[in-house]
């Protein structure tokens, strides 16, 4: 390990994630009414998209019955090349895309006719790709930012990102813009986290860091799931990402490619030749 500040903080019992019946403040009305609702089966994951097809706007469907889930506590990952959709399954598990067939389920309930926030009241976070944090802001603004849903004290949670990114302790009074990039990575995750989600999808949170910084943030995004967080992520670093998945999915062109637990692609021949590079 390269530096004292990213060392195992053993806090896995903290619990960074919401007390299922807490109140979330405001109201919250759905977008699309003509979908009807799906069920899901008992033994389903915790949150599924289901056989997913849709694309942006008028334009064609970019993803085909494209299934991606995870289940509580663990740590679902998307791996595949570039344009094959990865982003665009992201976005539709989270109510940014129209999904025209398939459904998008949470703890059995069908939520593919409510909005991103109606989600987030429902425990879901987001960290987009792009732009995923307030640059001009402080980190510790961002991450009352990342509460704005939140009528109860939040300076609890605060406290438990500072735990889980100590450096951001350090910067809670620096503009995030000014952060190296991997620290904003921590803060976008760290924004994310003030939901107190109950799954955390984050499309791609190692994207342009060093191989020392993608593993203390492997390492964290680990702890973060023991807590029994759900963590559904895209990631370019595929074998790496594989390492830690509980589940992986392959997708290619919009379609599921190849799917199995984490360790099975990894020893899968066609898989490493494919898409790991051999
Ligand atoms: N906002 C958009 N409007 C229209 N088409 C889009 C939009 N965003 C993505 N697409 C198209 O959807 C397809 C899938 O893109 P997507 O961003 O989901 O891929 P990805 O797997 O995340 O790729 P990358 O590894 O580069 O992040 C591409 O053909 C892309 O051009
Ligand atoms: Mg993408």
């Amino acid at each position: 390990m390269s530096d004292d500040k990213y060392s195992a903080r053993g806090n896995k019992d903290a619990s960074l994630g919401k007390n299922p019946t807490q109140a979330v403040g405001g109201t919250i009305e759905t977008q699309r009414t003509k979908h009807a609702p799906t069920k899901g089966t008992p033994d389903e994951p915790y949150l599924i998209g289901d056989a997913m097809s849709g694309g942006y706007g008028q334009g064609p469907d970019i993803l085909h019955d494209c299934t991606i889930a995870v289940n509580e506590g663990e740590i679902a990952v998307i791996v595949g090349p570039n344009g094959a959709g990865k982003s665009t399954a992201m976005k539709a598990v989270f109510g940014m895309l129209d999904v025209r067939r398939g459904a998008v389920r949470l703890g059995g309930e069908d939520i593919t006719a409510l909005t991103p926030q109606a989600r987030v009241a429902k425990g879901m976070a987001f960290v987009p790709q792009t732009s995923n944090i307030f640059t001009s802001m402080t980190v510790e603004e961002n991450l009352e930012m990342g509460a704005f849903l939140r009528r109860d004290d939040i300076q609890k949670t605060i406290e438990q990102v500072y735990e889980l990114f100590p450096i951001l302790r350090e910067k809670r009074n620096q503009a995030a813009g000014e952060l190296s990039g991997g620290q904003r990575q921590q803060v976008a995750v760290g924004r994310a986290l003030m939901t107190q989600p109950k799954v955390l999808m984050l499309d791609e949170p190692t994207a342009g860091v060093s191989p020392i910084v993608m593993d203390e943030l492997f390492d964290r995004i680990i702890e973060v799931a023991r807590t029994g967080i759900s963590i559904l992520m895209v990631e370019q670093n595929a074998r790496q990402a594989l390492e830690i998945a509980d589940k992986g999915y392959v997708l290619v062109q919009g379609r599921n490619r190849f799917t199995d637990t984490g360790q099975a692609l990894l020893n899968d021949p066609e898989v490493r030749k494919s898409f790991l590079g051999g």
